[in-house]
């Protein structure tokens, strides 16, 4: 019992699944959740369990052109975005993706350290840390506004 707090061990694509099922079904309109972790790590793995957590029977893919996709089918709006492609700030500016961003929905952003300054500082950040072969470990962290899902997953 010597886990800290705000970090899970995934053994598997599953778990990665479930616990974003979890972050899913706590999400709130407006809330941004960023997804920190090399290629291969399980954002979009998670990101189809939030999906599922908000009650959409879609499947969250990891976009090649586009870098938003609006699901809409589920308890709120999700927003994926995926800033791996992200070429300069203009990018940035013709994406819009502040409407996202402070809309009533909820943003999931792959690769947002591309752009660290895009984002709210009010959001929850989930690293996901490749541990060894289907081993991750995930680091949840958030602002006050995140409390309550941080409560909920590590229940202190
Ligand atoms: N514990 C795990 N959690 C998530 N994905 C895992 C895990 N173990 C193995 N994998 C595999 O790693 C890959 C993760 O892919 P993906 O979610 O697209 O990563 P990313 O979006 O971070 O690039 C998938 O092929 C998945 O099956
Ligand atoms: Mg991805």
């Amino acid at each position: 019992m010597s886990q800290i707090r705000n970090q899970i061990t995934s053994v598997g694509p599953d778990e990665t699944w479930a616990i974003g099922k979890s972050l899913g079904m706590l999400a709130q309109p407006g809330d941004v959740f960023l997804l920190i972790g090399q290629l291969g790590a399980g954002k979009t793995r998670l990101t189809q369990g939030i999906l599922n957590g908000l009650g959409s029977e879609n499947i969250a893919r990891s976009p090649t052109f586009v870098m938003v996709t609006e699901h809409l089918n589920g308890r709120l709006p999700l927003y994926h975005m995926d800033l791996y492609r992200i070429g300069s700030s203009d990018d940035l500016t013709e994406l819009g993706l502040d409407e996202y961003l402070y809309g009533d929905g909820l943003s999931v952003v792959e690769w947002p350290d591309r752009a660290p300054d895009a984002f709210p500082r009010n959001h929850l950040e989930v690293r996901i840390e490749v541990l060894s072969g289907s081993k991750r470990q995930l680091t949840i962290s958030g602002s006050d506004k995140y409390e309550h899902i941080l409560g909920e997953m590590f229940r202190y």
